[in-house]
């Protein structure tokens, strides 16, 4: 049985991998270690409070002496690390943070799942760890940097992040790949291009434009708004990190996507269109300081080696997604408004 211990499980890709991993697998024990930092919100994981395959636990990866506890008390075979300051706008105000959770947290889970997995935890020179042990890392497309008009991301691709948010993931990717290199971890690395779907905080991109339309209130658009992003929906993204988890060879990189490359202004207008909105509610402002022009994933290696595909085209996917915002409303506006924020005083105290 795989016991997994899931970090940053109650923001947007995590509690869909929460709700994934449950729905696929009977036998499984999940541990959600979570902060709750403004994008962490247990209301997303509502439906899966009482299952018995599931404890959410609230806590930083930084945190070196409750995270040798919980691998004491758990045992896990399984380590899945979302928890991150995801937001590039953001880091570009408050760096610091993301270097801290993004790095320094990556490494002391590394550090404990290392001391706890190996067959000779007080040799560090050791390289034998118990058998079926993994640590995945989910990393991101933007740790390659931007392309041009041309080309795409493959796994060989140098890394050569733009933002302090992509060079703090960069910097804890090759950190996991140090690991790996010098003491045999058994560790794979997935570079994820940008993920849409249902719990995503409306800062990004899709939920924030969905928001504000809703609302009547100008829709604001970096630039010329022709920045290119690779879109892939988060249940095909948790199948594909599942399917790493399963299928992927120690020490590899995987890149995910699922070709589907749009301008950030036809998404807008598509948007615009589904709610019946016209387009004069868009409003183009100054771009963001380093802006990378446009991202493409090669999926060449996952899907020929692990046999992974995508499910949902955009066109379905997006769909899905605004019609899911549309519903969830109160979810929304309890998100916009703070109130997600005593959810957890409320559930858990
Ligand atoms: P998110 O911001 O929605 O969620 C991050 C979660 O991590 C939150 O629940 C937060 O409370 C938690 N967290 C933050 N700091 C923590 C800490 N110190 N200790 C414990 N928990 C902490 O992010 P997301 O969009 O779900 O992204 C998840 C992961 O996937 C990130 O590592 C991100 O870099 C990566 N990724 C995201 C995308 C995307 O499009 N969103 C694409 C590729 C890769
Ligand atoms: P975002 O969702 O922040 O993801 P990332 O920066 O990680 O790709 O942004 C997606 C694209 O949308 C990016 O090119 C920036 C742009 N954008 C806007 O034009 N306006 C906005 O209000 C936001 C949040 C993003």
């Amino acid at each position: 049985m795989k016991n997994i211990l899931i970090t940053g499980g109650a923001g947007f890709i995590g509690s869909n991998f929460i709700h994934y991993i449950l729905k696929e697998y009977e036998s499984i024990q999940i541990v959600n270690l979570d902060v709750l930092t403004y994008a962490g919100n247990p209301e997303n994981l509502d439906t899966v409070v009482q299952d018995p395959r599931y404890t959410f636990v609230k806590g930083d990866i930084c945190d070196r002496v409750l995270i040798e506890r919980l691998f004491k008390e758990y045992h896990f075979n399984t380590v899945v690390n979302f928890a991150a300051e995801s937001h590039v706008d953001r880091s570009i105000t408050e760096p610091e943070l993301f270097l801290k959770t993004n790095i320094i947290g990556t490494q002391t889970l590394l550090d404990i799942a290392k001391h706890n997995w190996s067959i000779e935890p007080d040799n560090k020179y050791c390289r034998e760890y118990l058998k079926d042990v993994k640590f995945l890392q989910v990393s991101t497309d933007e740790v390659y940097g931007a392309l041009g008009n041309t080309g795409m991301f493959t796994e060989k691709t140098p890394i050569a992040p733009n933002s302090p948010y992509s060079a703090s993931k960069a910097s804890a990717d090759l950190i996991v790949r140090a690991y790996h290199e010098t003491f045999g971890m058994p560790v794979n690395i997935t570079r994820c291009s940008n993920n849409y779907g249902p719990y995503q905080f409306p800062e990004k991109l899709i939920p924030l434009m969905i928001h504000n339309s809703t609302q009547n209130k100008p829709l604001p658009v970096y630039g010329d708004g022709l920045q290119i992003r690779d879109w892939l929906y988060v249940e095909d993204h948790c199948s594909a990190i599942d399917t790493v988890l399963q299928k992927g060879k120690n020490g590899e990189v995987y890149n995910i996507g699922g070709n589907n490359e749009k301008a950030n202004i036809e998404i807008v207008r598509l948007i615009l269109a589904r709610m019946g909105k016209d387009d004069s509610l868009i409003t183009y402002v100054k771009d963001r300081p380093g802006h990378d022009r446009r991202y493409a994933i090669d999926n060449t290696k996952i899907t020929s080696e692990l046999g992974w595909v995508p499910r949902l085209t955009f066109d379905e996917g997006i769909i899905k997604t605004i019609d899911w915002y549309l519903t969830n409303t109160e979810w929304m506006e309890r998100v916009t408004s703070g109130d997600y924020m005593h959810y957890y005083e409320k559930m858990y105290r």
